[in-house]
């Protein structure tokens, strides 16, 4: 039977170190999907349809025999809701640093009881990535600065339109 893993985010936006993840899922599952997160109390820098264009784009944009076993998708509830609703049996979670670590450790334990057949795994970014957050990159572009080199030109596009001063 086919592996799907689902690769959970806000991914506002998805940056170089989401990407890296990304391609270490493809190796542990035959399909990977990417889900972003609603957060309805939360205003994002993206909307959320902005997201979904950006994560097609990035997904066009990998090596043909692996794009085509990833999906792109978005849920408001649960994120067992969602894994259960894609046949995932495994969550995967980036991990930046040990200040990452905790939360994830929580989040997982509790997203283990809600659905035991469902396994967290976590996974870290490459060294020259994993430093990277999506919080810095949104810093970044509202003070008028150069994020392209910690996101995929996807996302550096719509950061230009946002004010970011890509190779200026
Ligand atoms: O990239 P982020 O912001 O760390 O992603 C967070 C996300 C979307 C994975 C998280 O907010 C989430 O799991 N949301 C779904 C709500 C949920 O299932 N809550 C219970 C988890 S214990």
């Amino acid at each position: 039977m086919a592996r799907v893993a689902l690769f959970p985010g806000s991914f506002d936006p998805m940056t170089n170190g989401h990407v890296d993840v990304l391609r270490v899922a493809l190796e542990l599952a035959d399909t990977v999907v990417l889900a972003i997160g609603i957060h309805p109390q939360k205003a994002p820098f993206f909307s959320v349809e902005e997201r979904t264009a950006m994560l097609a784009d990035i997904v066009a944009s990998l090596e043909p025999p692996i794009r085509q076993r990833v999906s792109v998708m978005s849920f408001g509830g649960l994120l067992t809701d969602a894994a259960r609703a894609s046949g995932a049996t495994v969550i995967v979670r980036g991990i930046r640093d040990s200040s990452d670590v905790d939360s994830e450790l929580r989040m997982a334990a509790m997203n283990a009881v809600t659905a035991p057949e469902v396994h967290t795994v976590f996974v870290a970014a490459s060294p020259m990535n994993r430093h990277i957050s999506a919080t810095l990159v949104r810093q970044i572009t509202d003070m008028r600065g150069d994020p392209s080199a910690f996101v995929p030109p996807a996302v550096a596009t719509r950061l230009a339109a946002r004010g970011a001063r890509i190779g200026r």
